[in-house]
């Protein structure tokens, strides 16, 4: 089932989520709705507070990322996987600069610099327990989901002058003055009269 994204401006998407318990009810069958979700859209991860549920769990799937950006061979082949109750442990490595988009805030994308590797600790959907480290996009997608469920934005990132020069943009997205291909929520849509 396709769930409704919440845009920018909705007040779900600064909610810490709270950890997921292991008999949170229909969890799998959210879980699925979730990746239907980000498929539809289409995106490379879905976070729990973007759907308007305060839960420390996302979904990542950036395999065709890579199929459709990386011809030749390499080492990285993107990452399939669902993260529940993630902590990171430690950031490290360089920081990186990459152009950043969000399913909740459809038609802008900036530049975002993040350290490029991460130790994290999670539990899978089967409730098994992974402690490992990710490098480059992987890494990249990883501390973005991870800041969803900080009630964190990538636009949160951008120096203060360049986040008012997309001030309007963001207010148009938060009243539904966009055009998205998928379902979403806007929180402040005027109401159409009859
Ligand atoms: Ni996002």
């Amino acid at each position: 089932m396709l769930l409704p994204i919440e845009a920018y401006g909705s007040s779900a998407l600064r909610k810490v989520g709270e950890e997921v318990p292991e008999d949170y009810p229909q969890l799998q069958e959210l879980i699925d709705n979730m990746l239907e979700t980000m498929y539809n859209a289409p995106g490379v991860g879905l976070a729990a507070p973007q759907l308007n549920l305060a839960l420390r769990l996302f979904v990542i799937d950036s395999t065709q990322f890579y199929d459709e950006e990386d011809e030749e061979e390499t080492e990285e082949k993107g990452l399939k996987e669902v993260f529940i109750n993630p902590e990171i442990i430690e950031k490290y490595g360089e920081d990186t600069f990459y152009e950043e988009g969000c399913l909740s805030i459809p038609g802008i994308r900036e530049q975002i610099v993040r350290p490029s590797q991460i130790h994290i600790q999670y539990y899978d959907r089967d409730f098994n327990f992974h402690d490992e480290q990710f490098e480059g996009l992987d890494a990249r997608v990883i501390q973005h989901e991870y800041d969803h469920i900080n009630g964190v934005l990538f636009t949160d990132h951008l120096k203060p002058i360049k986040k008012r020069t997309l001030q309007k943009s963001l207010n148009e997205i938060s009243q539904g003055k966009v055009k998205v291909q998928y379902k979403m929520r806007f929180p402040k849509q005027q109401k159409k009269r009859v």
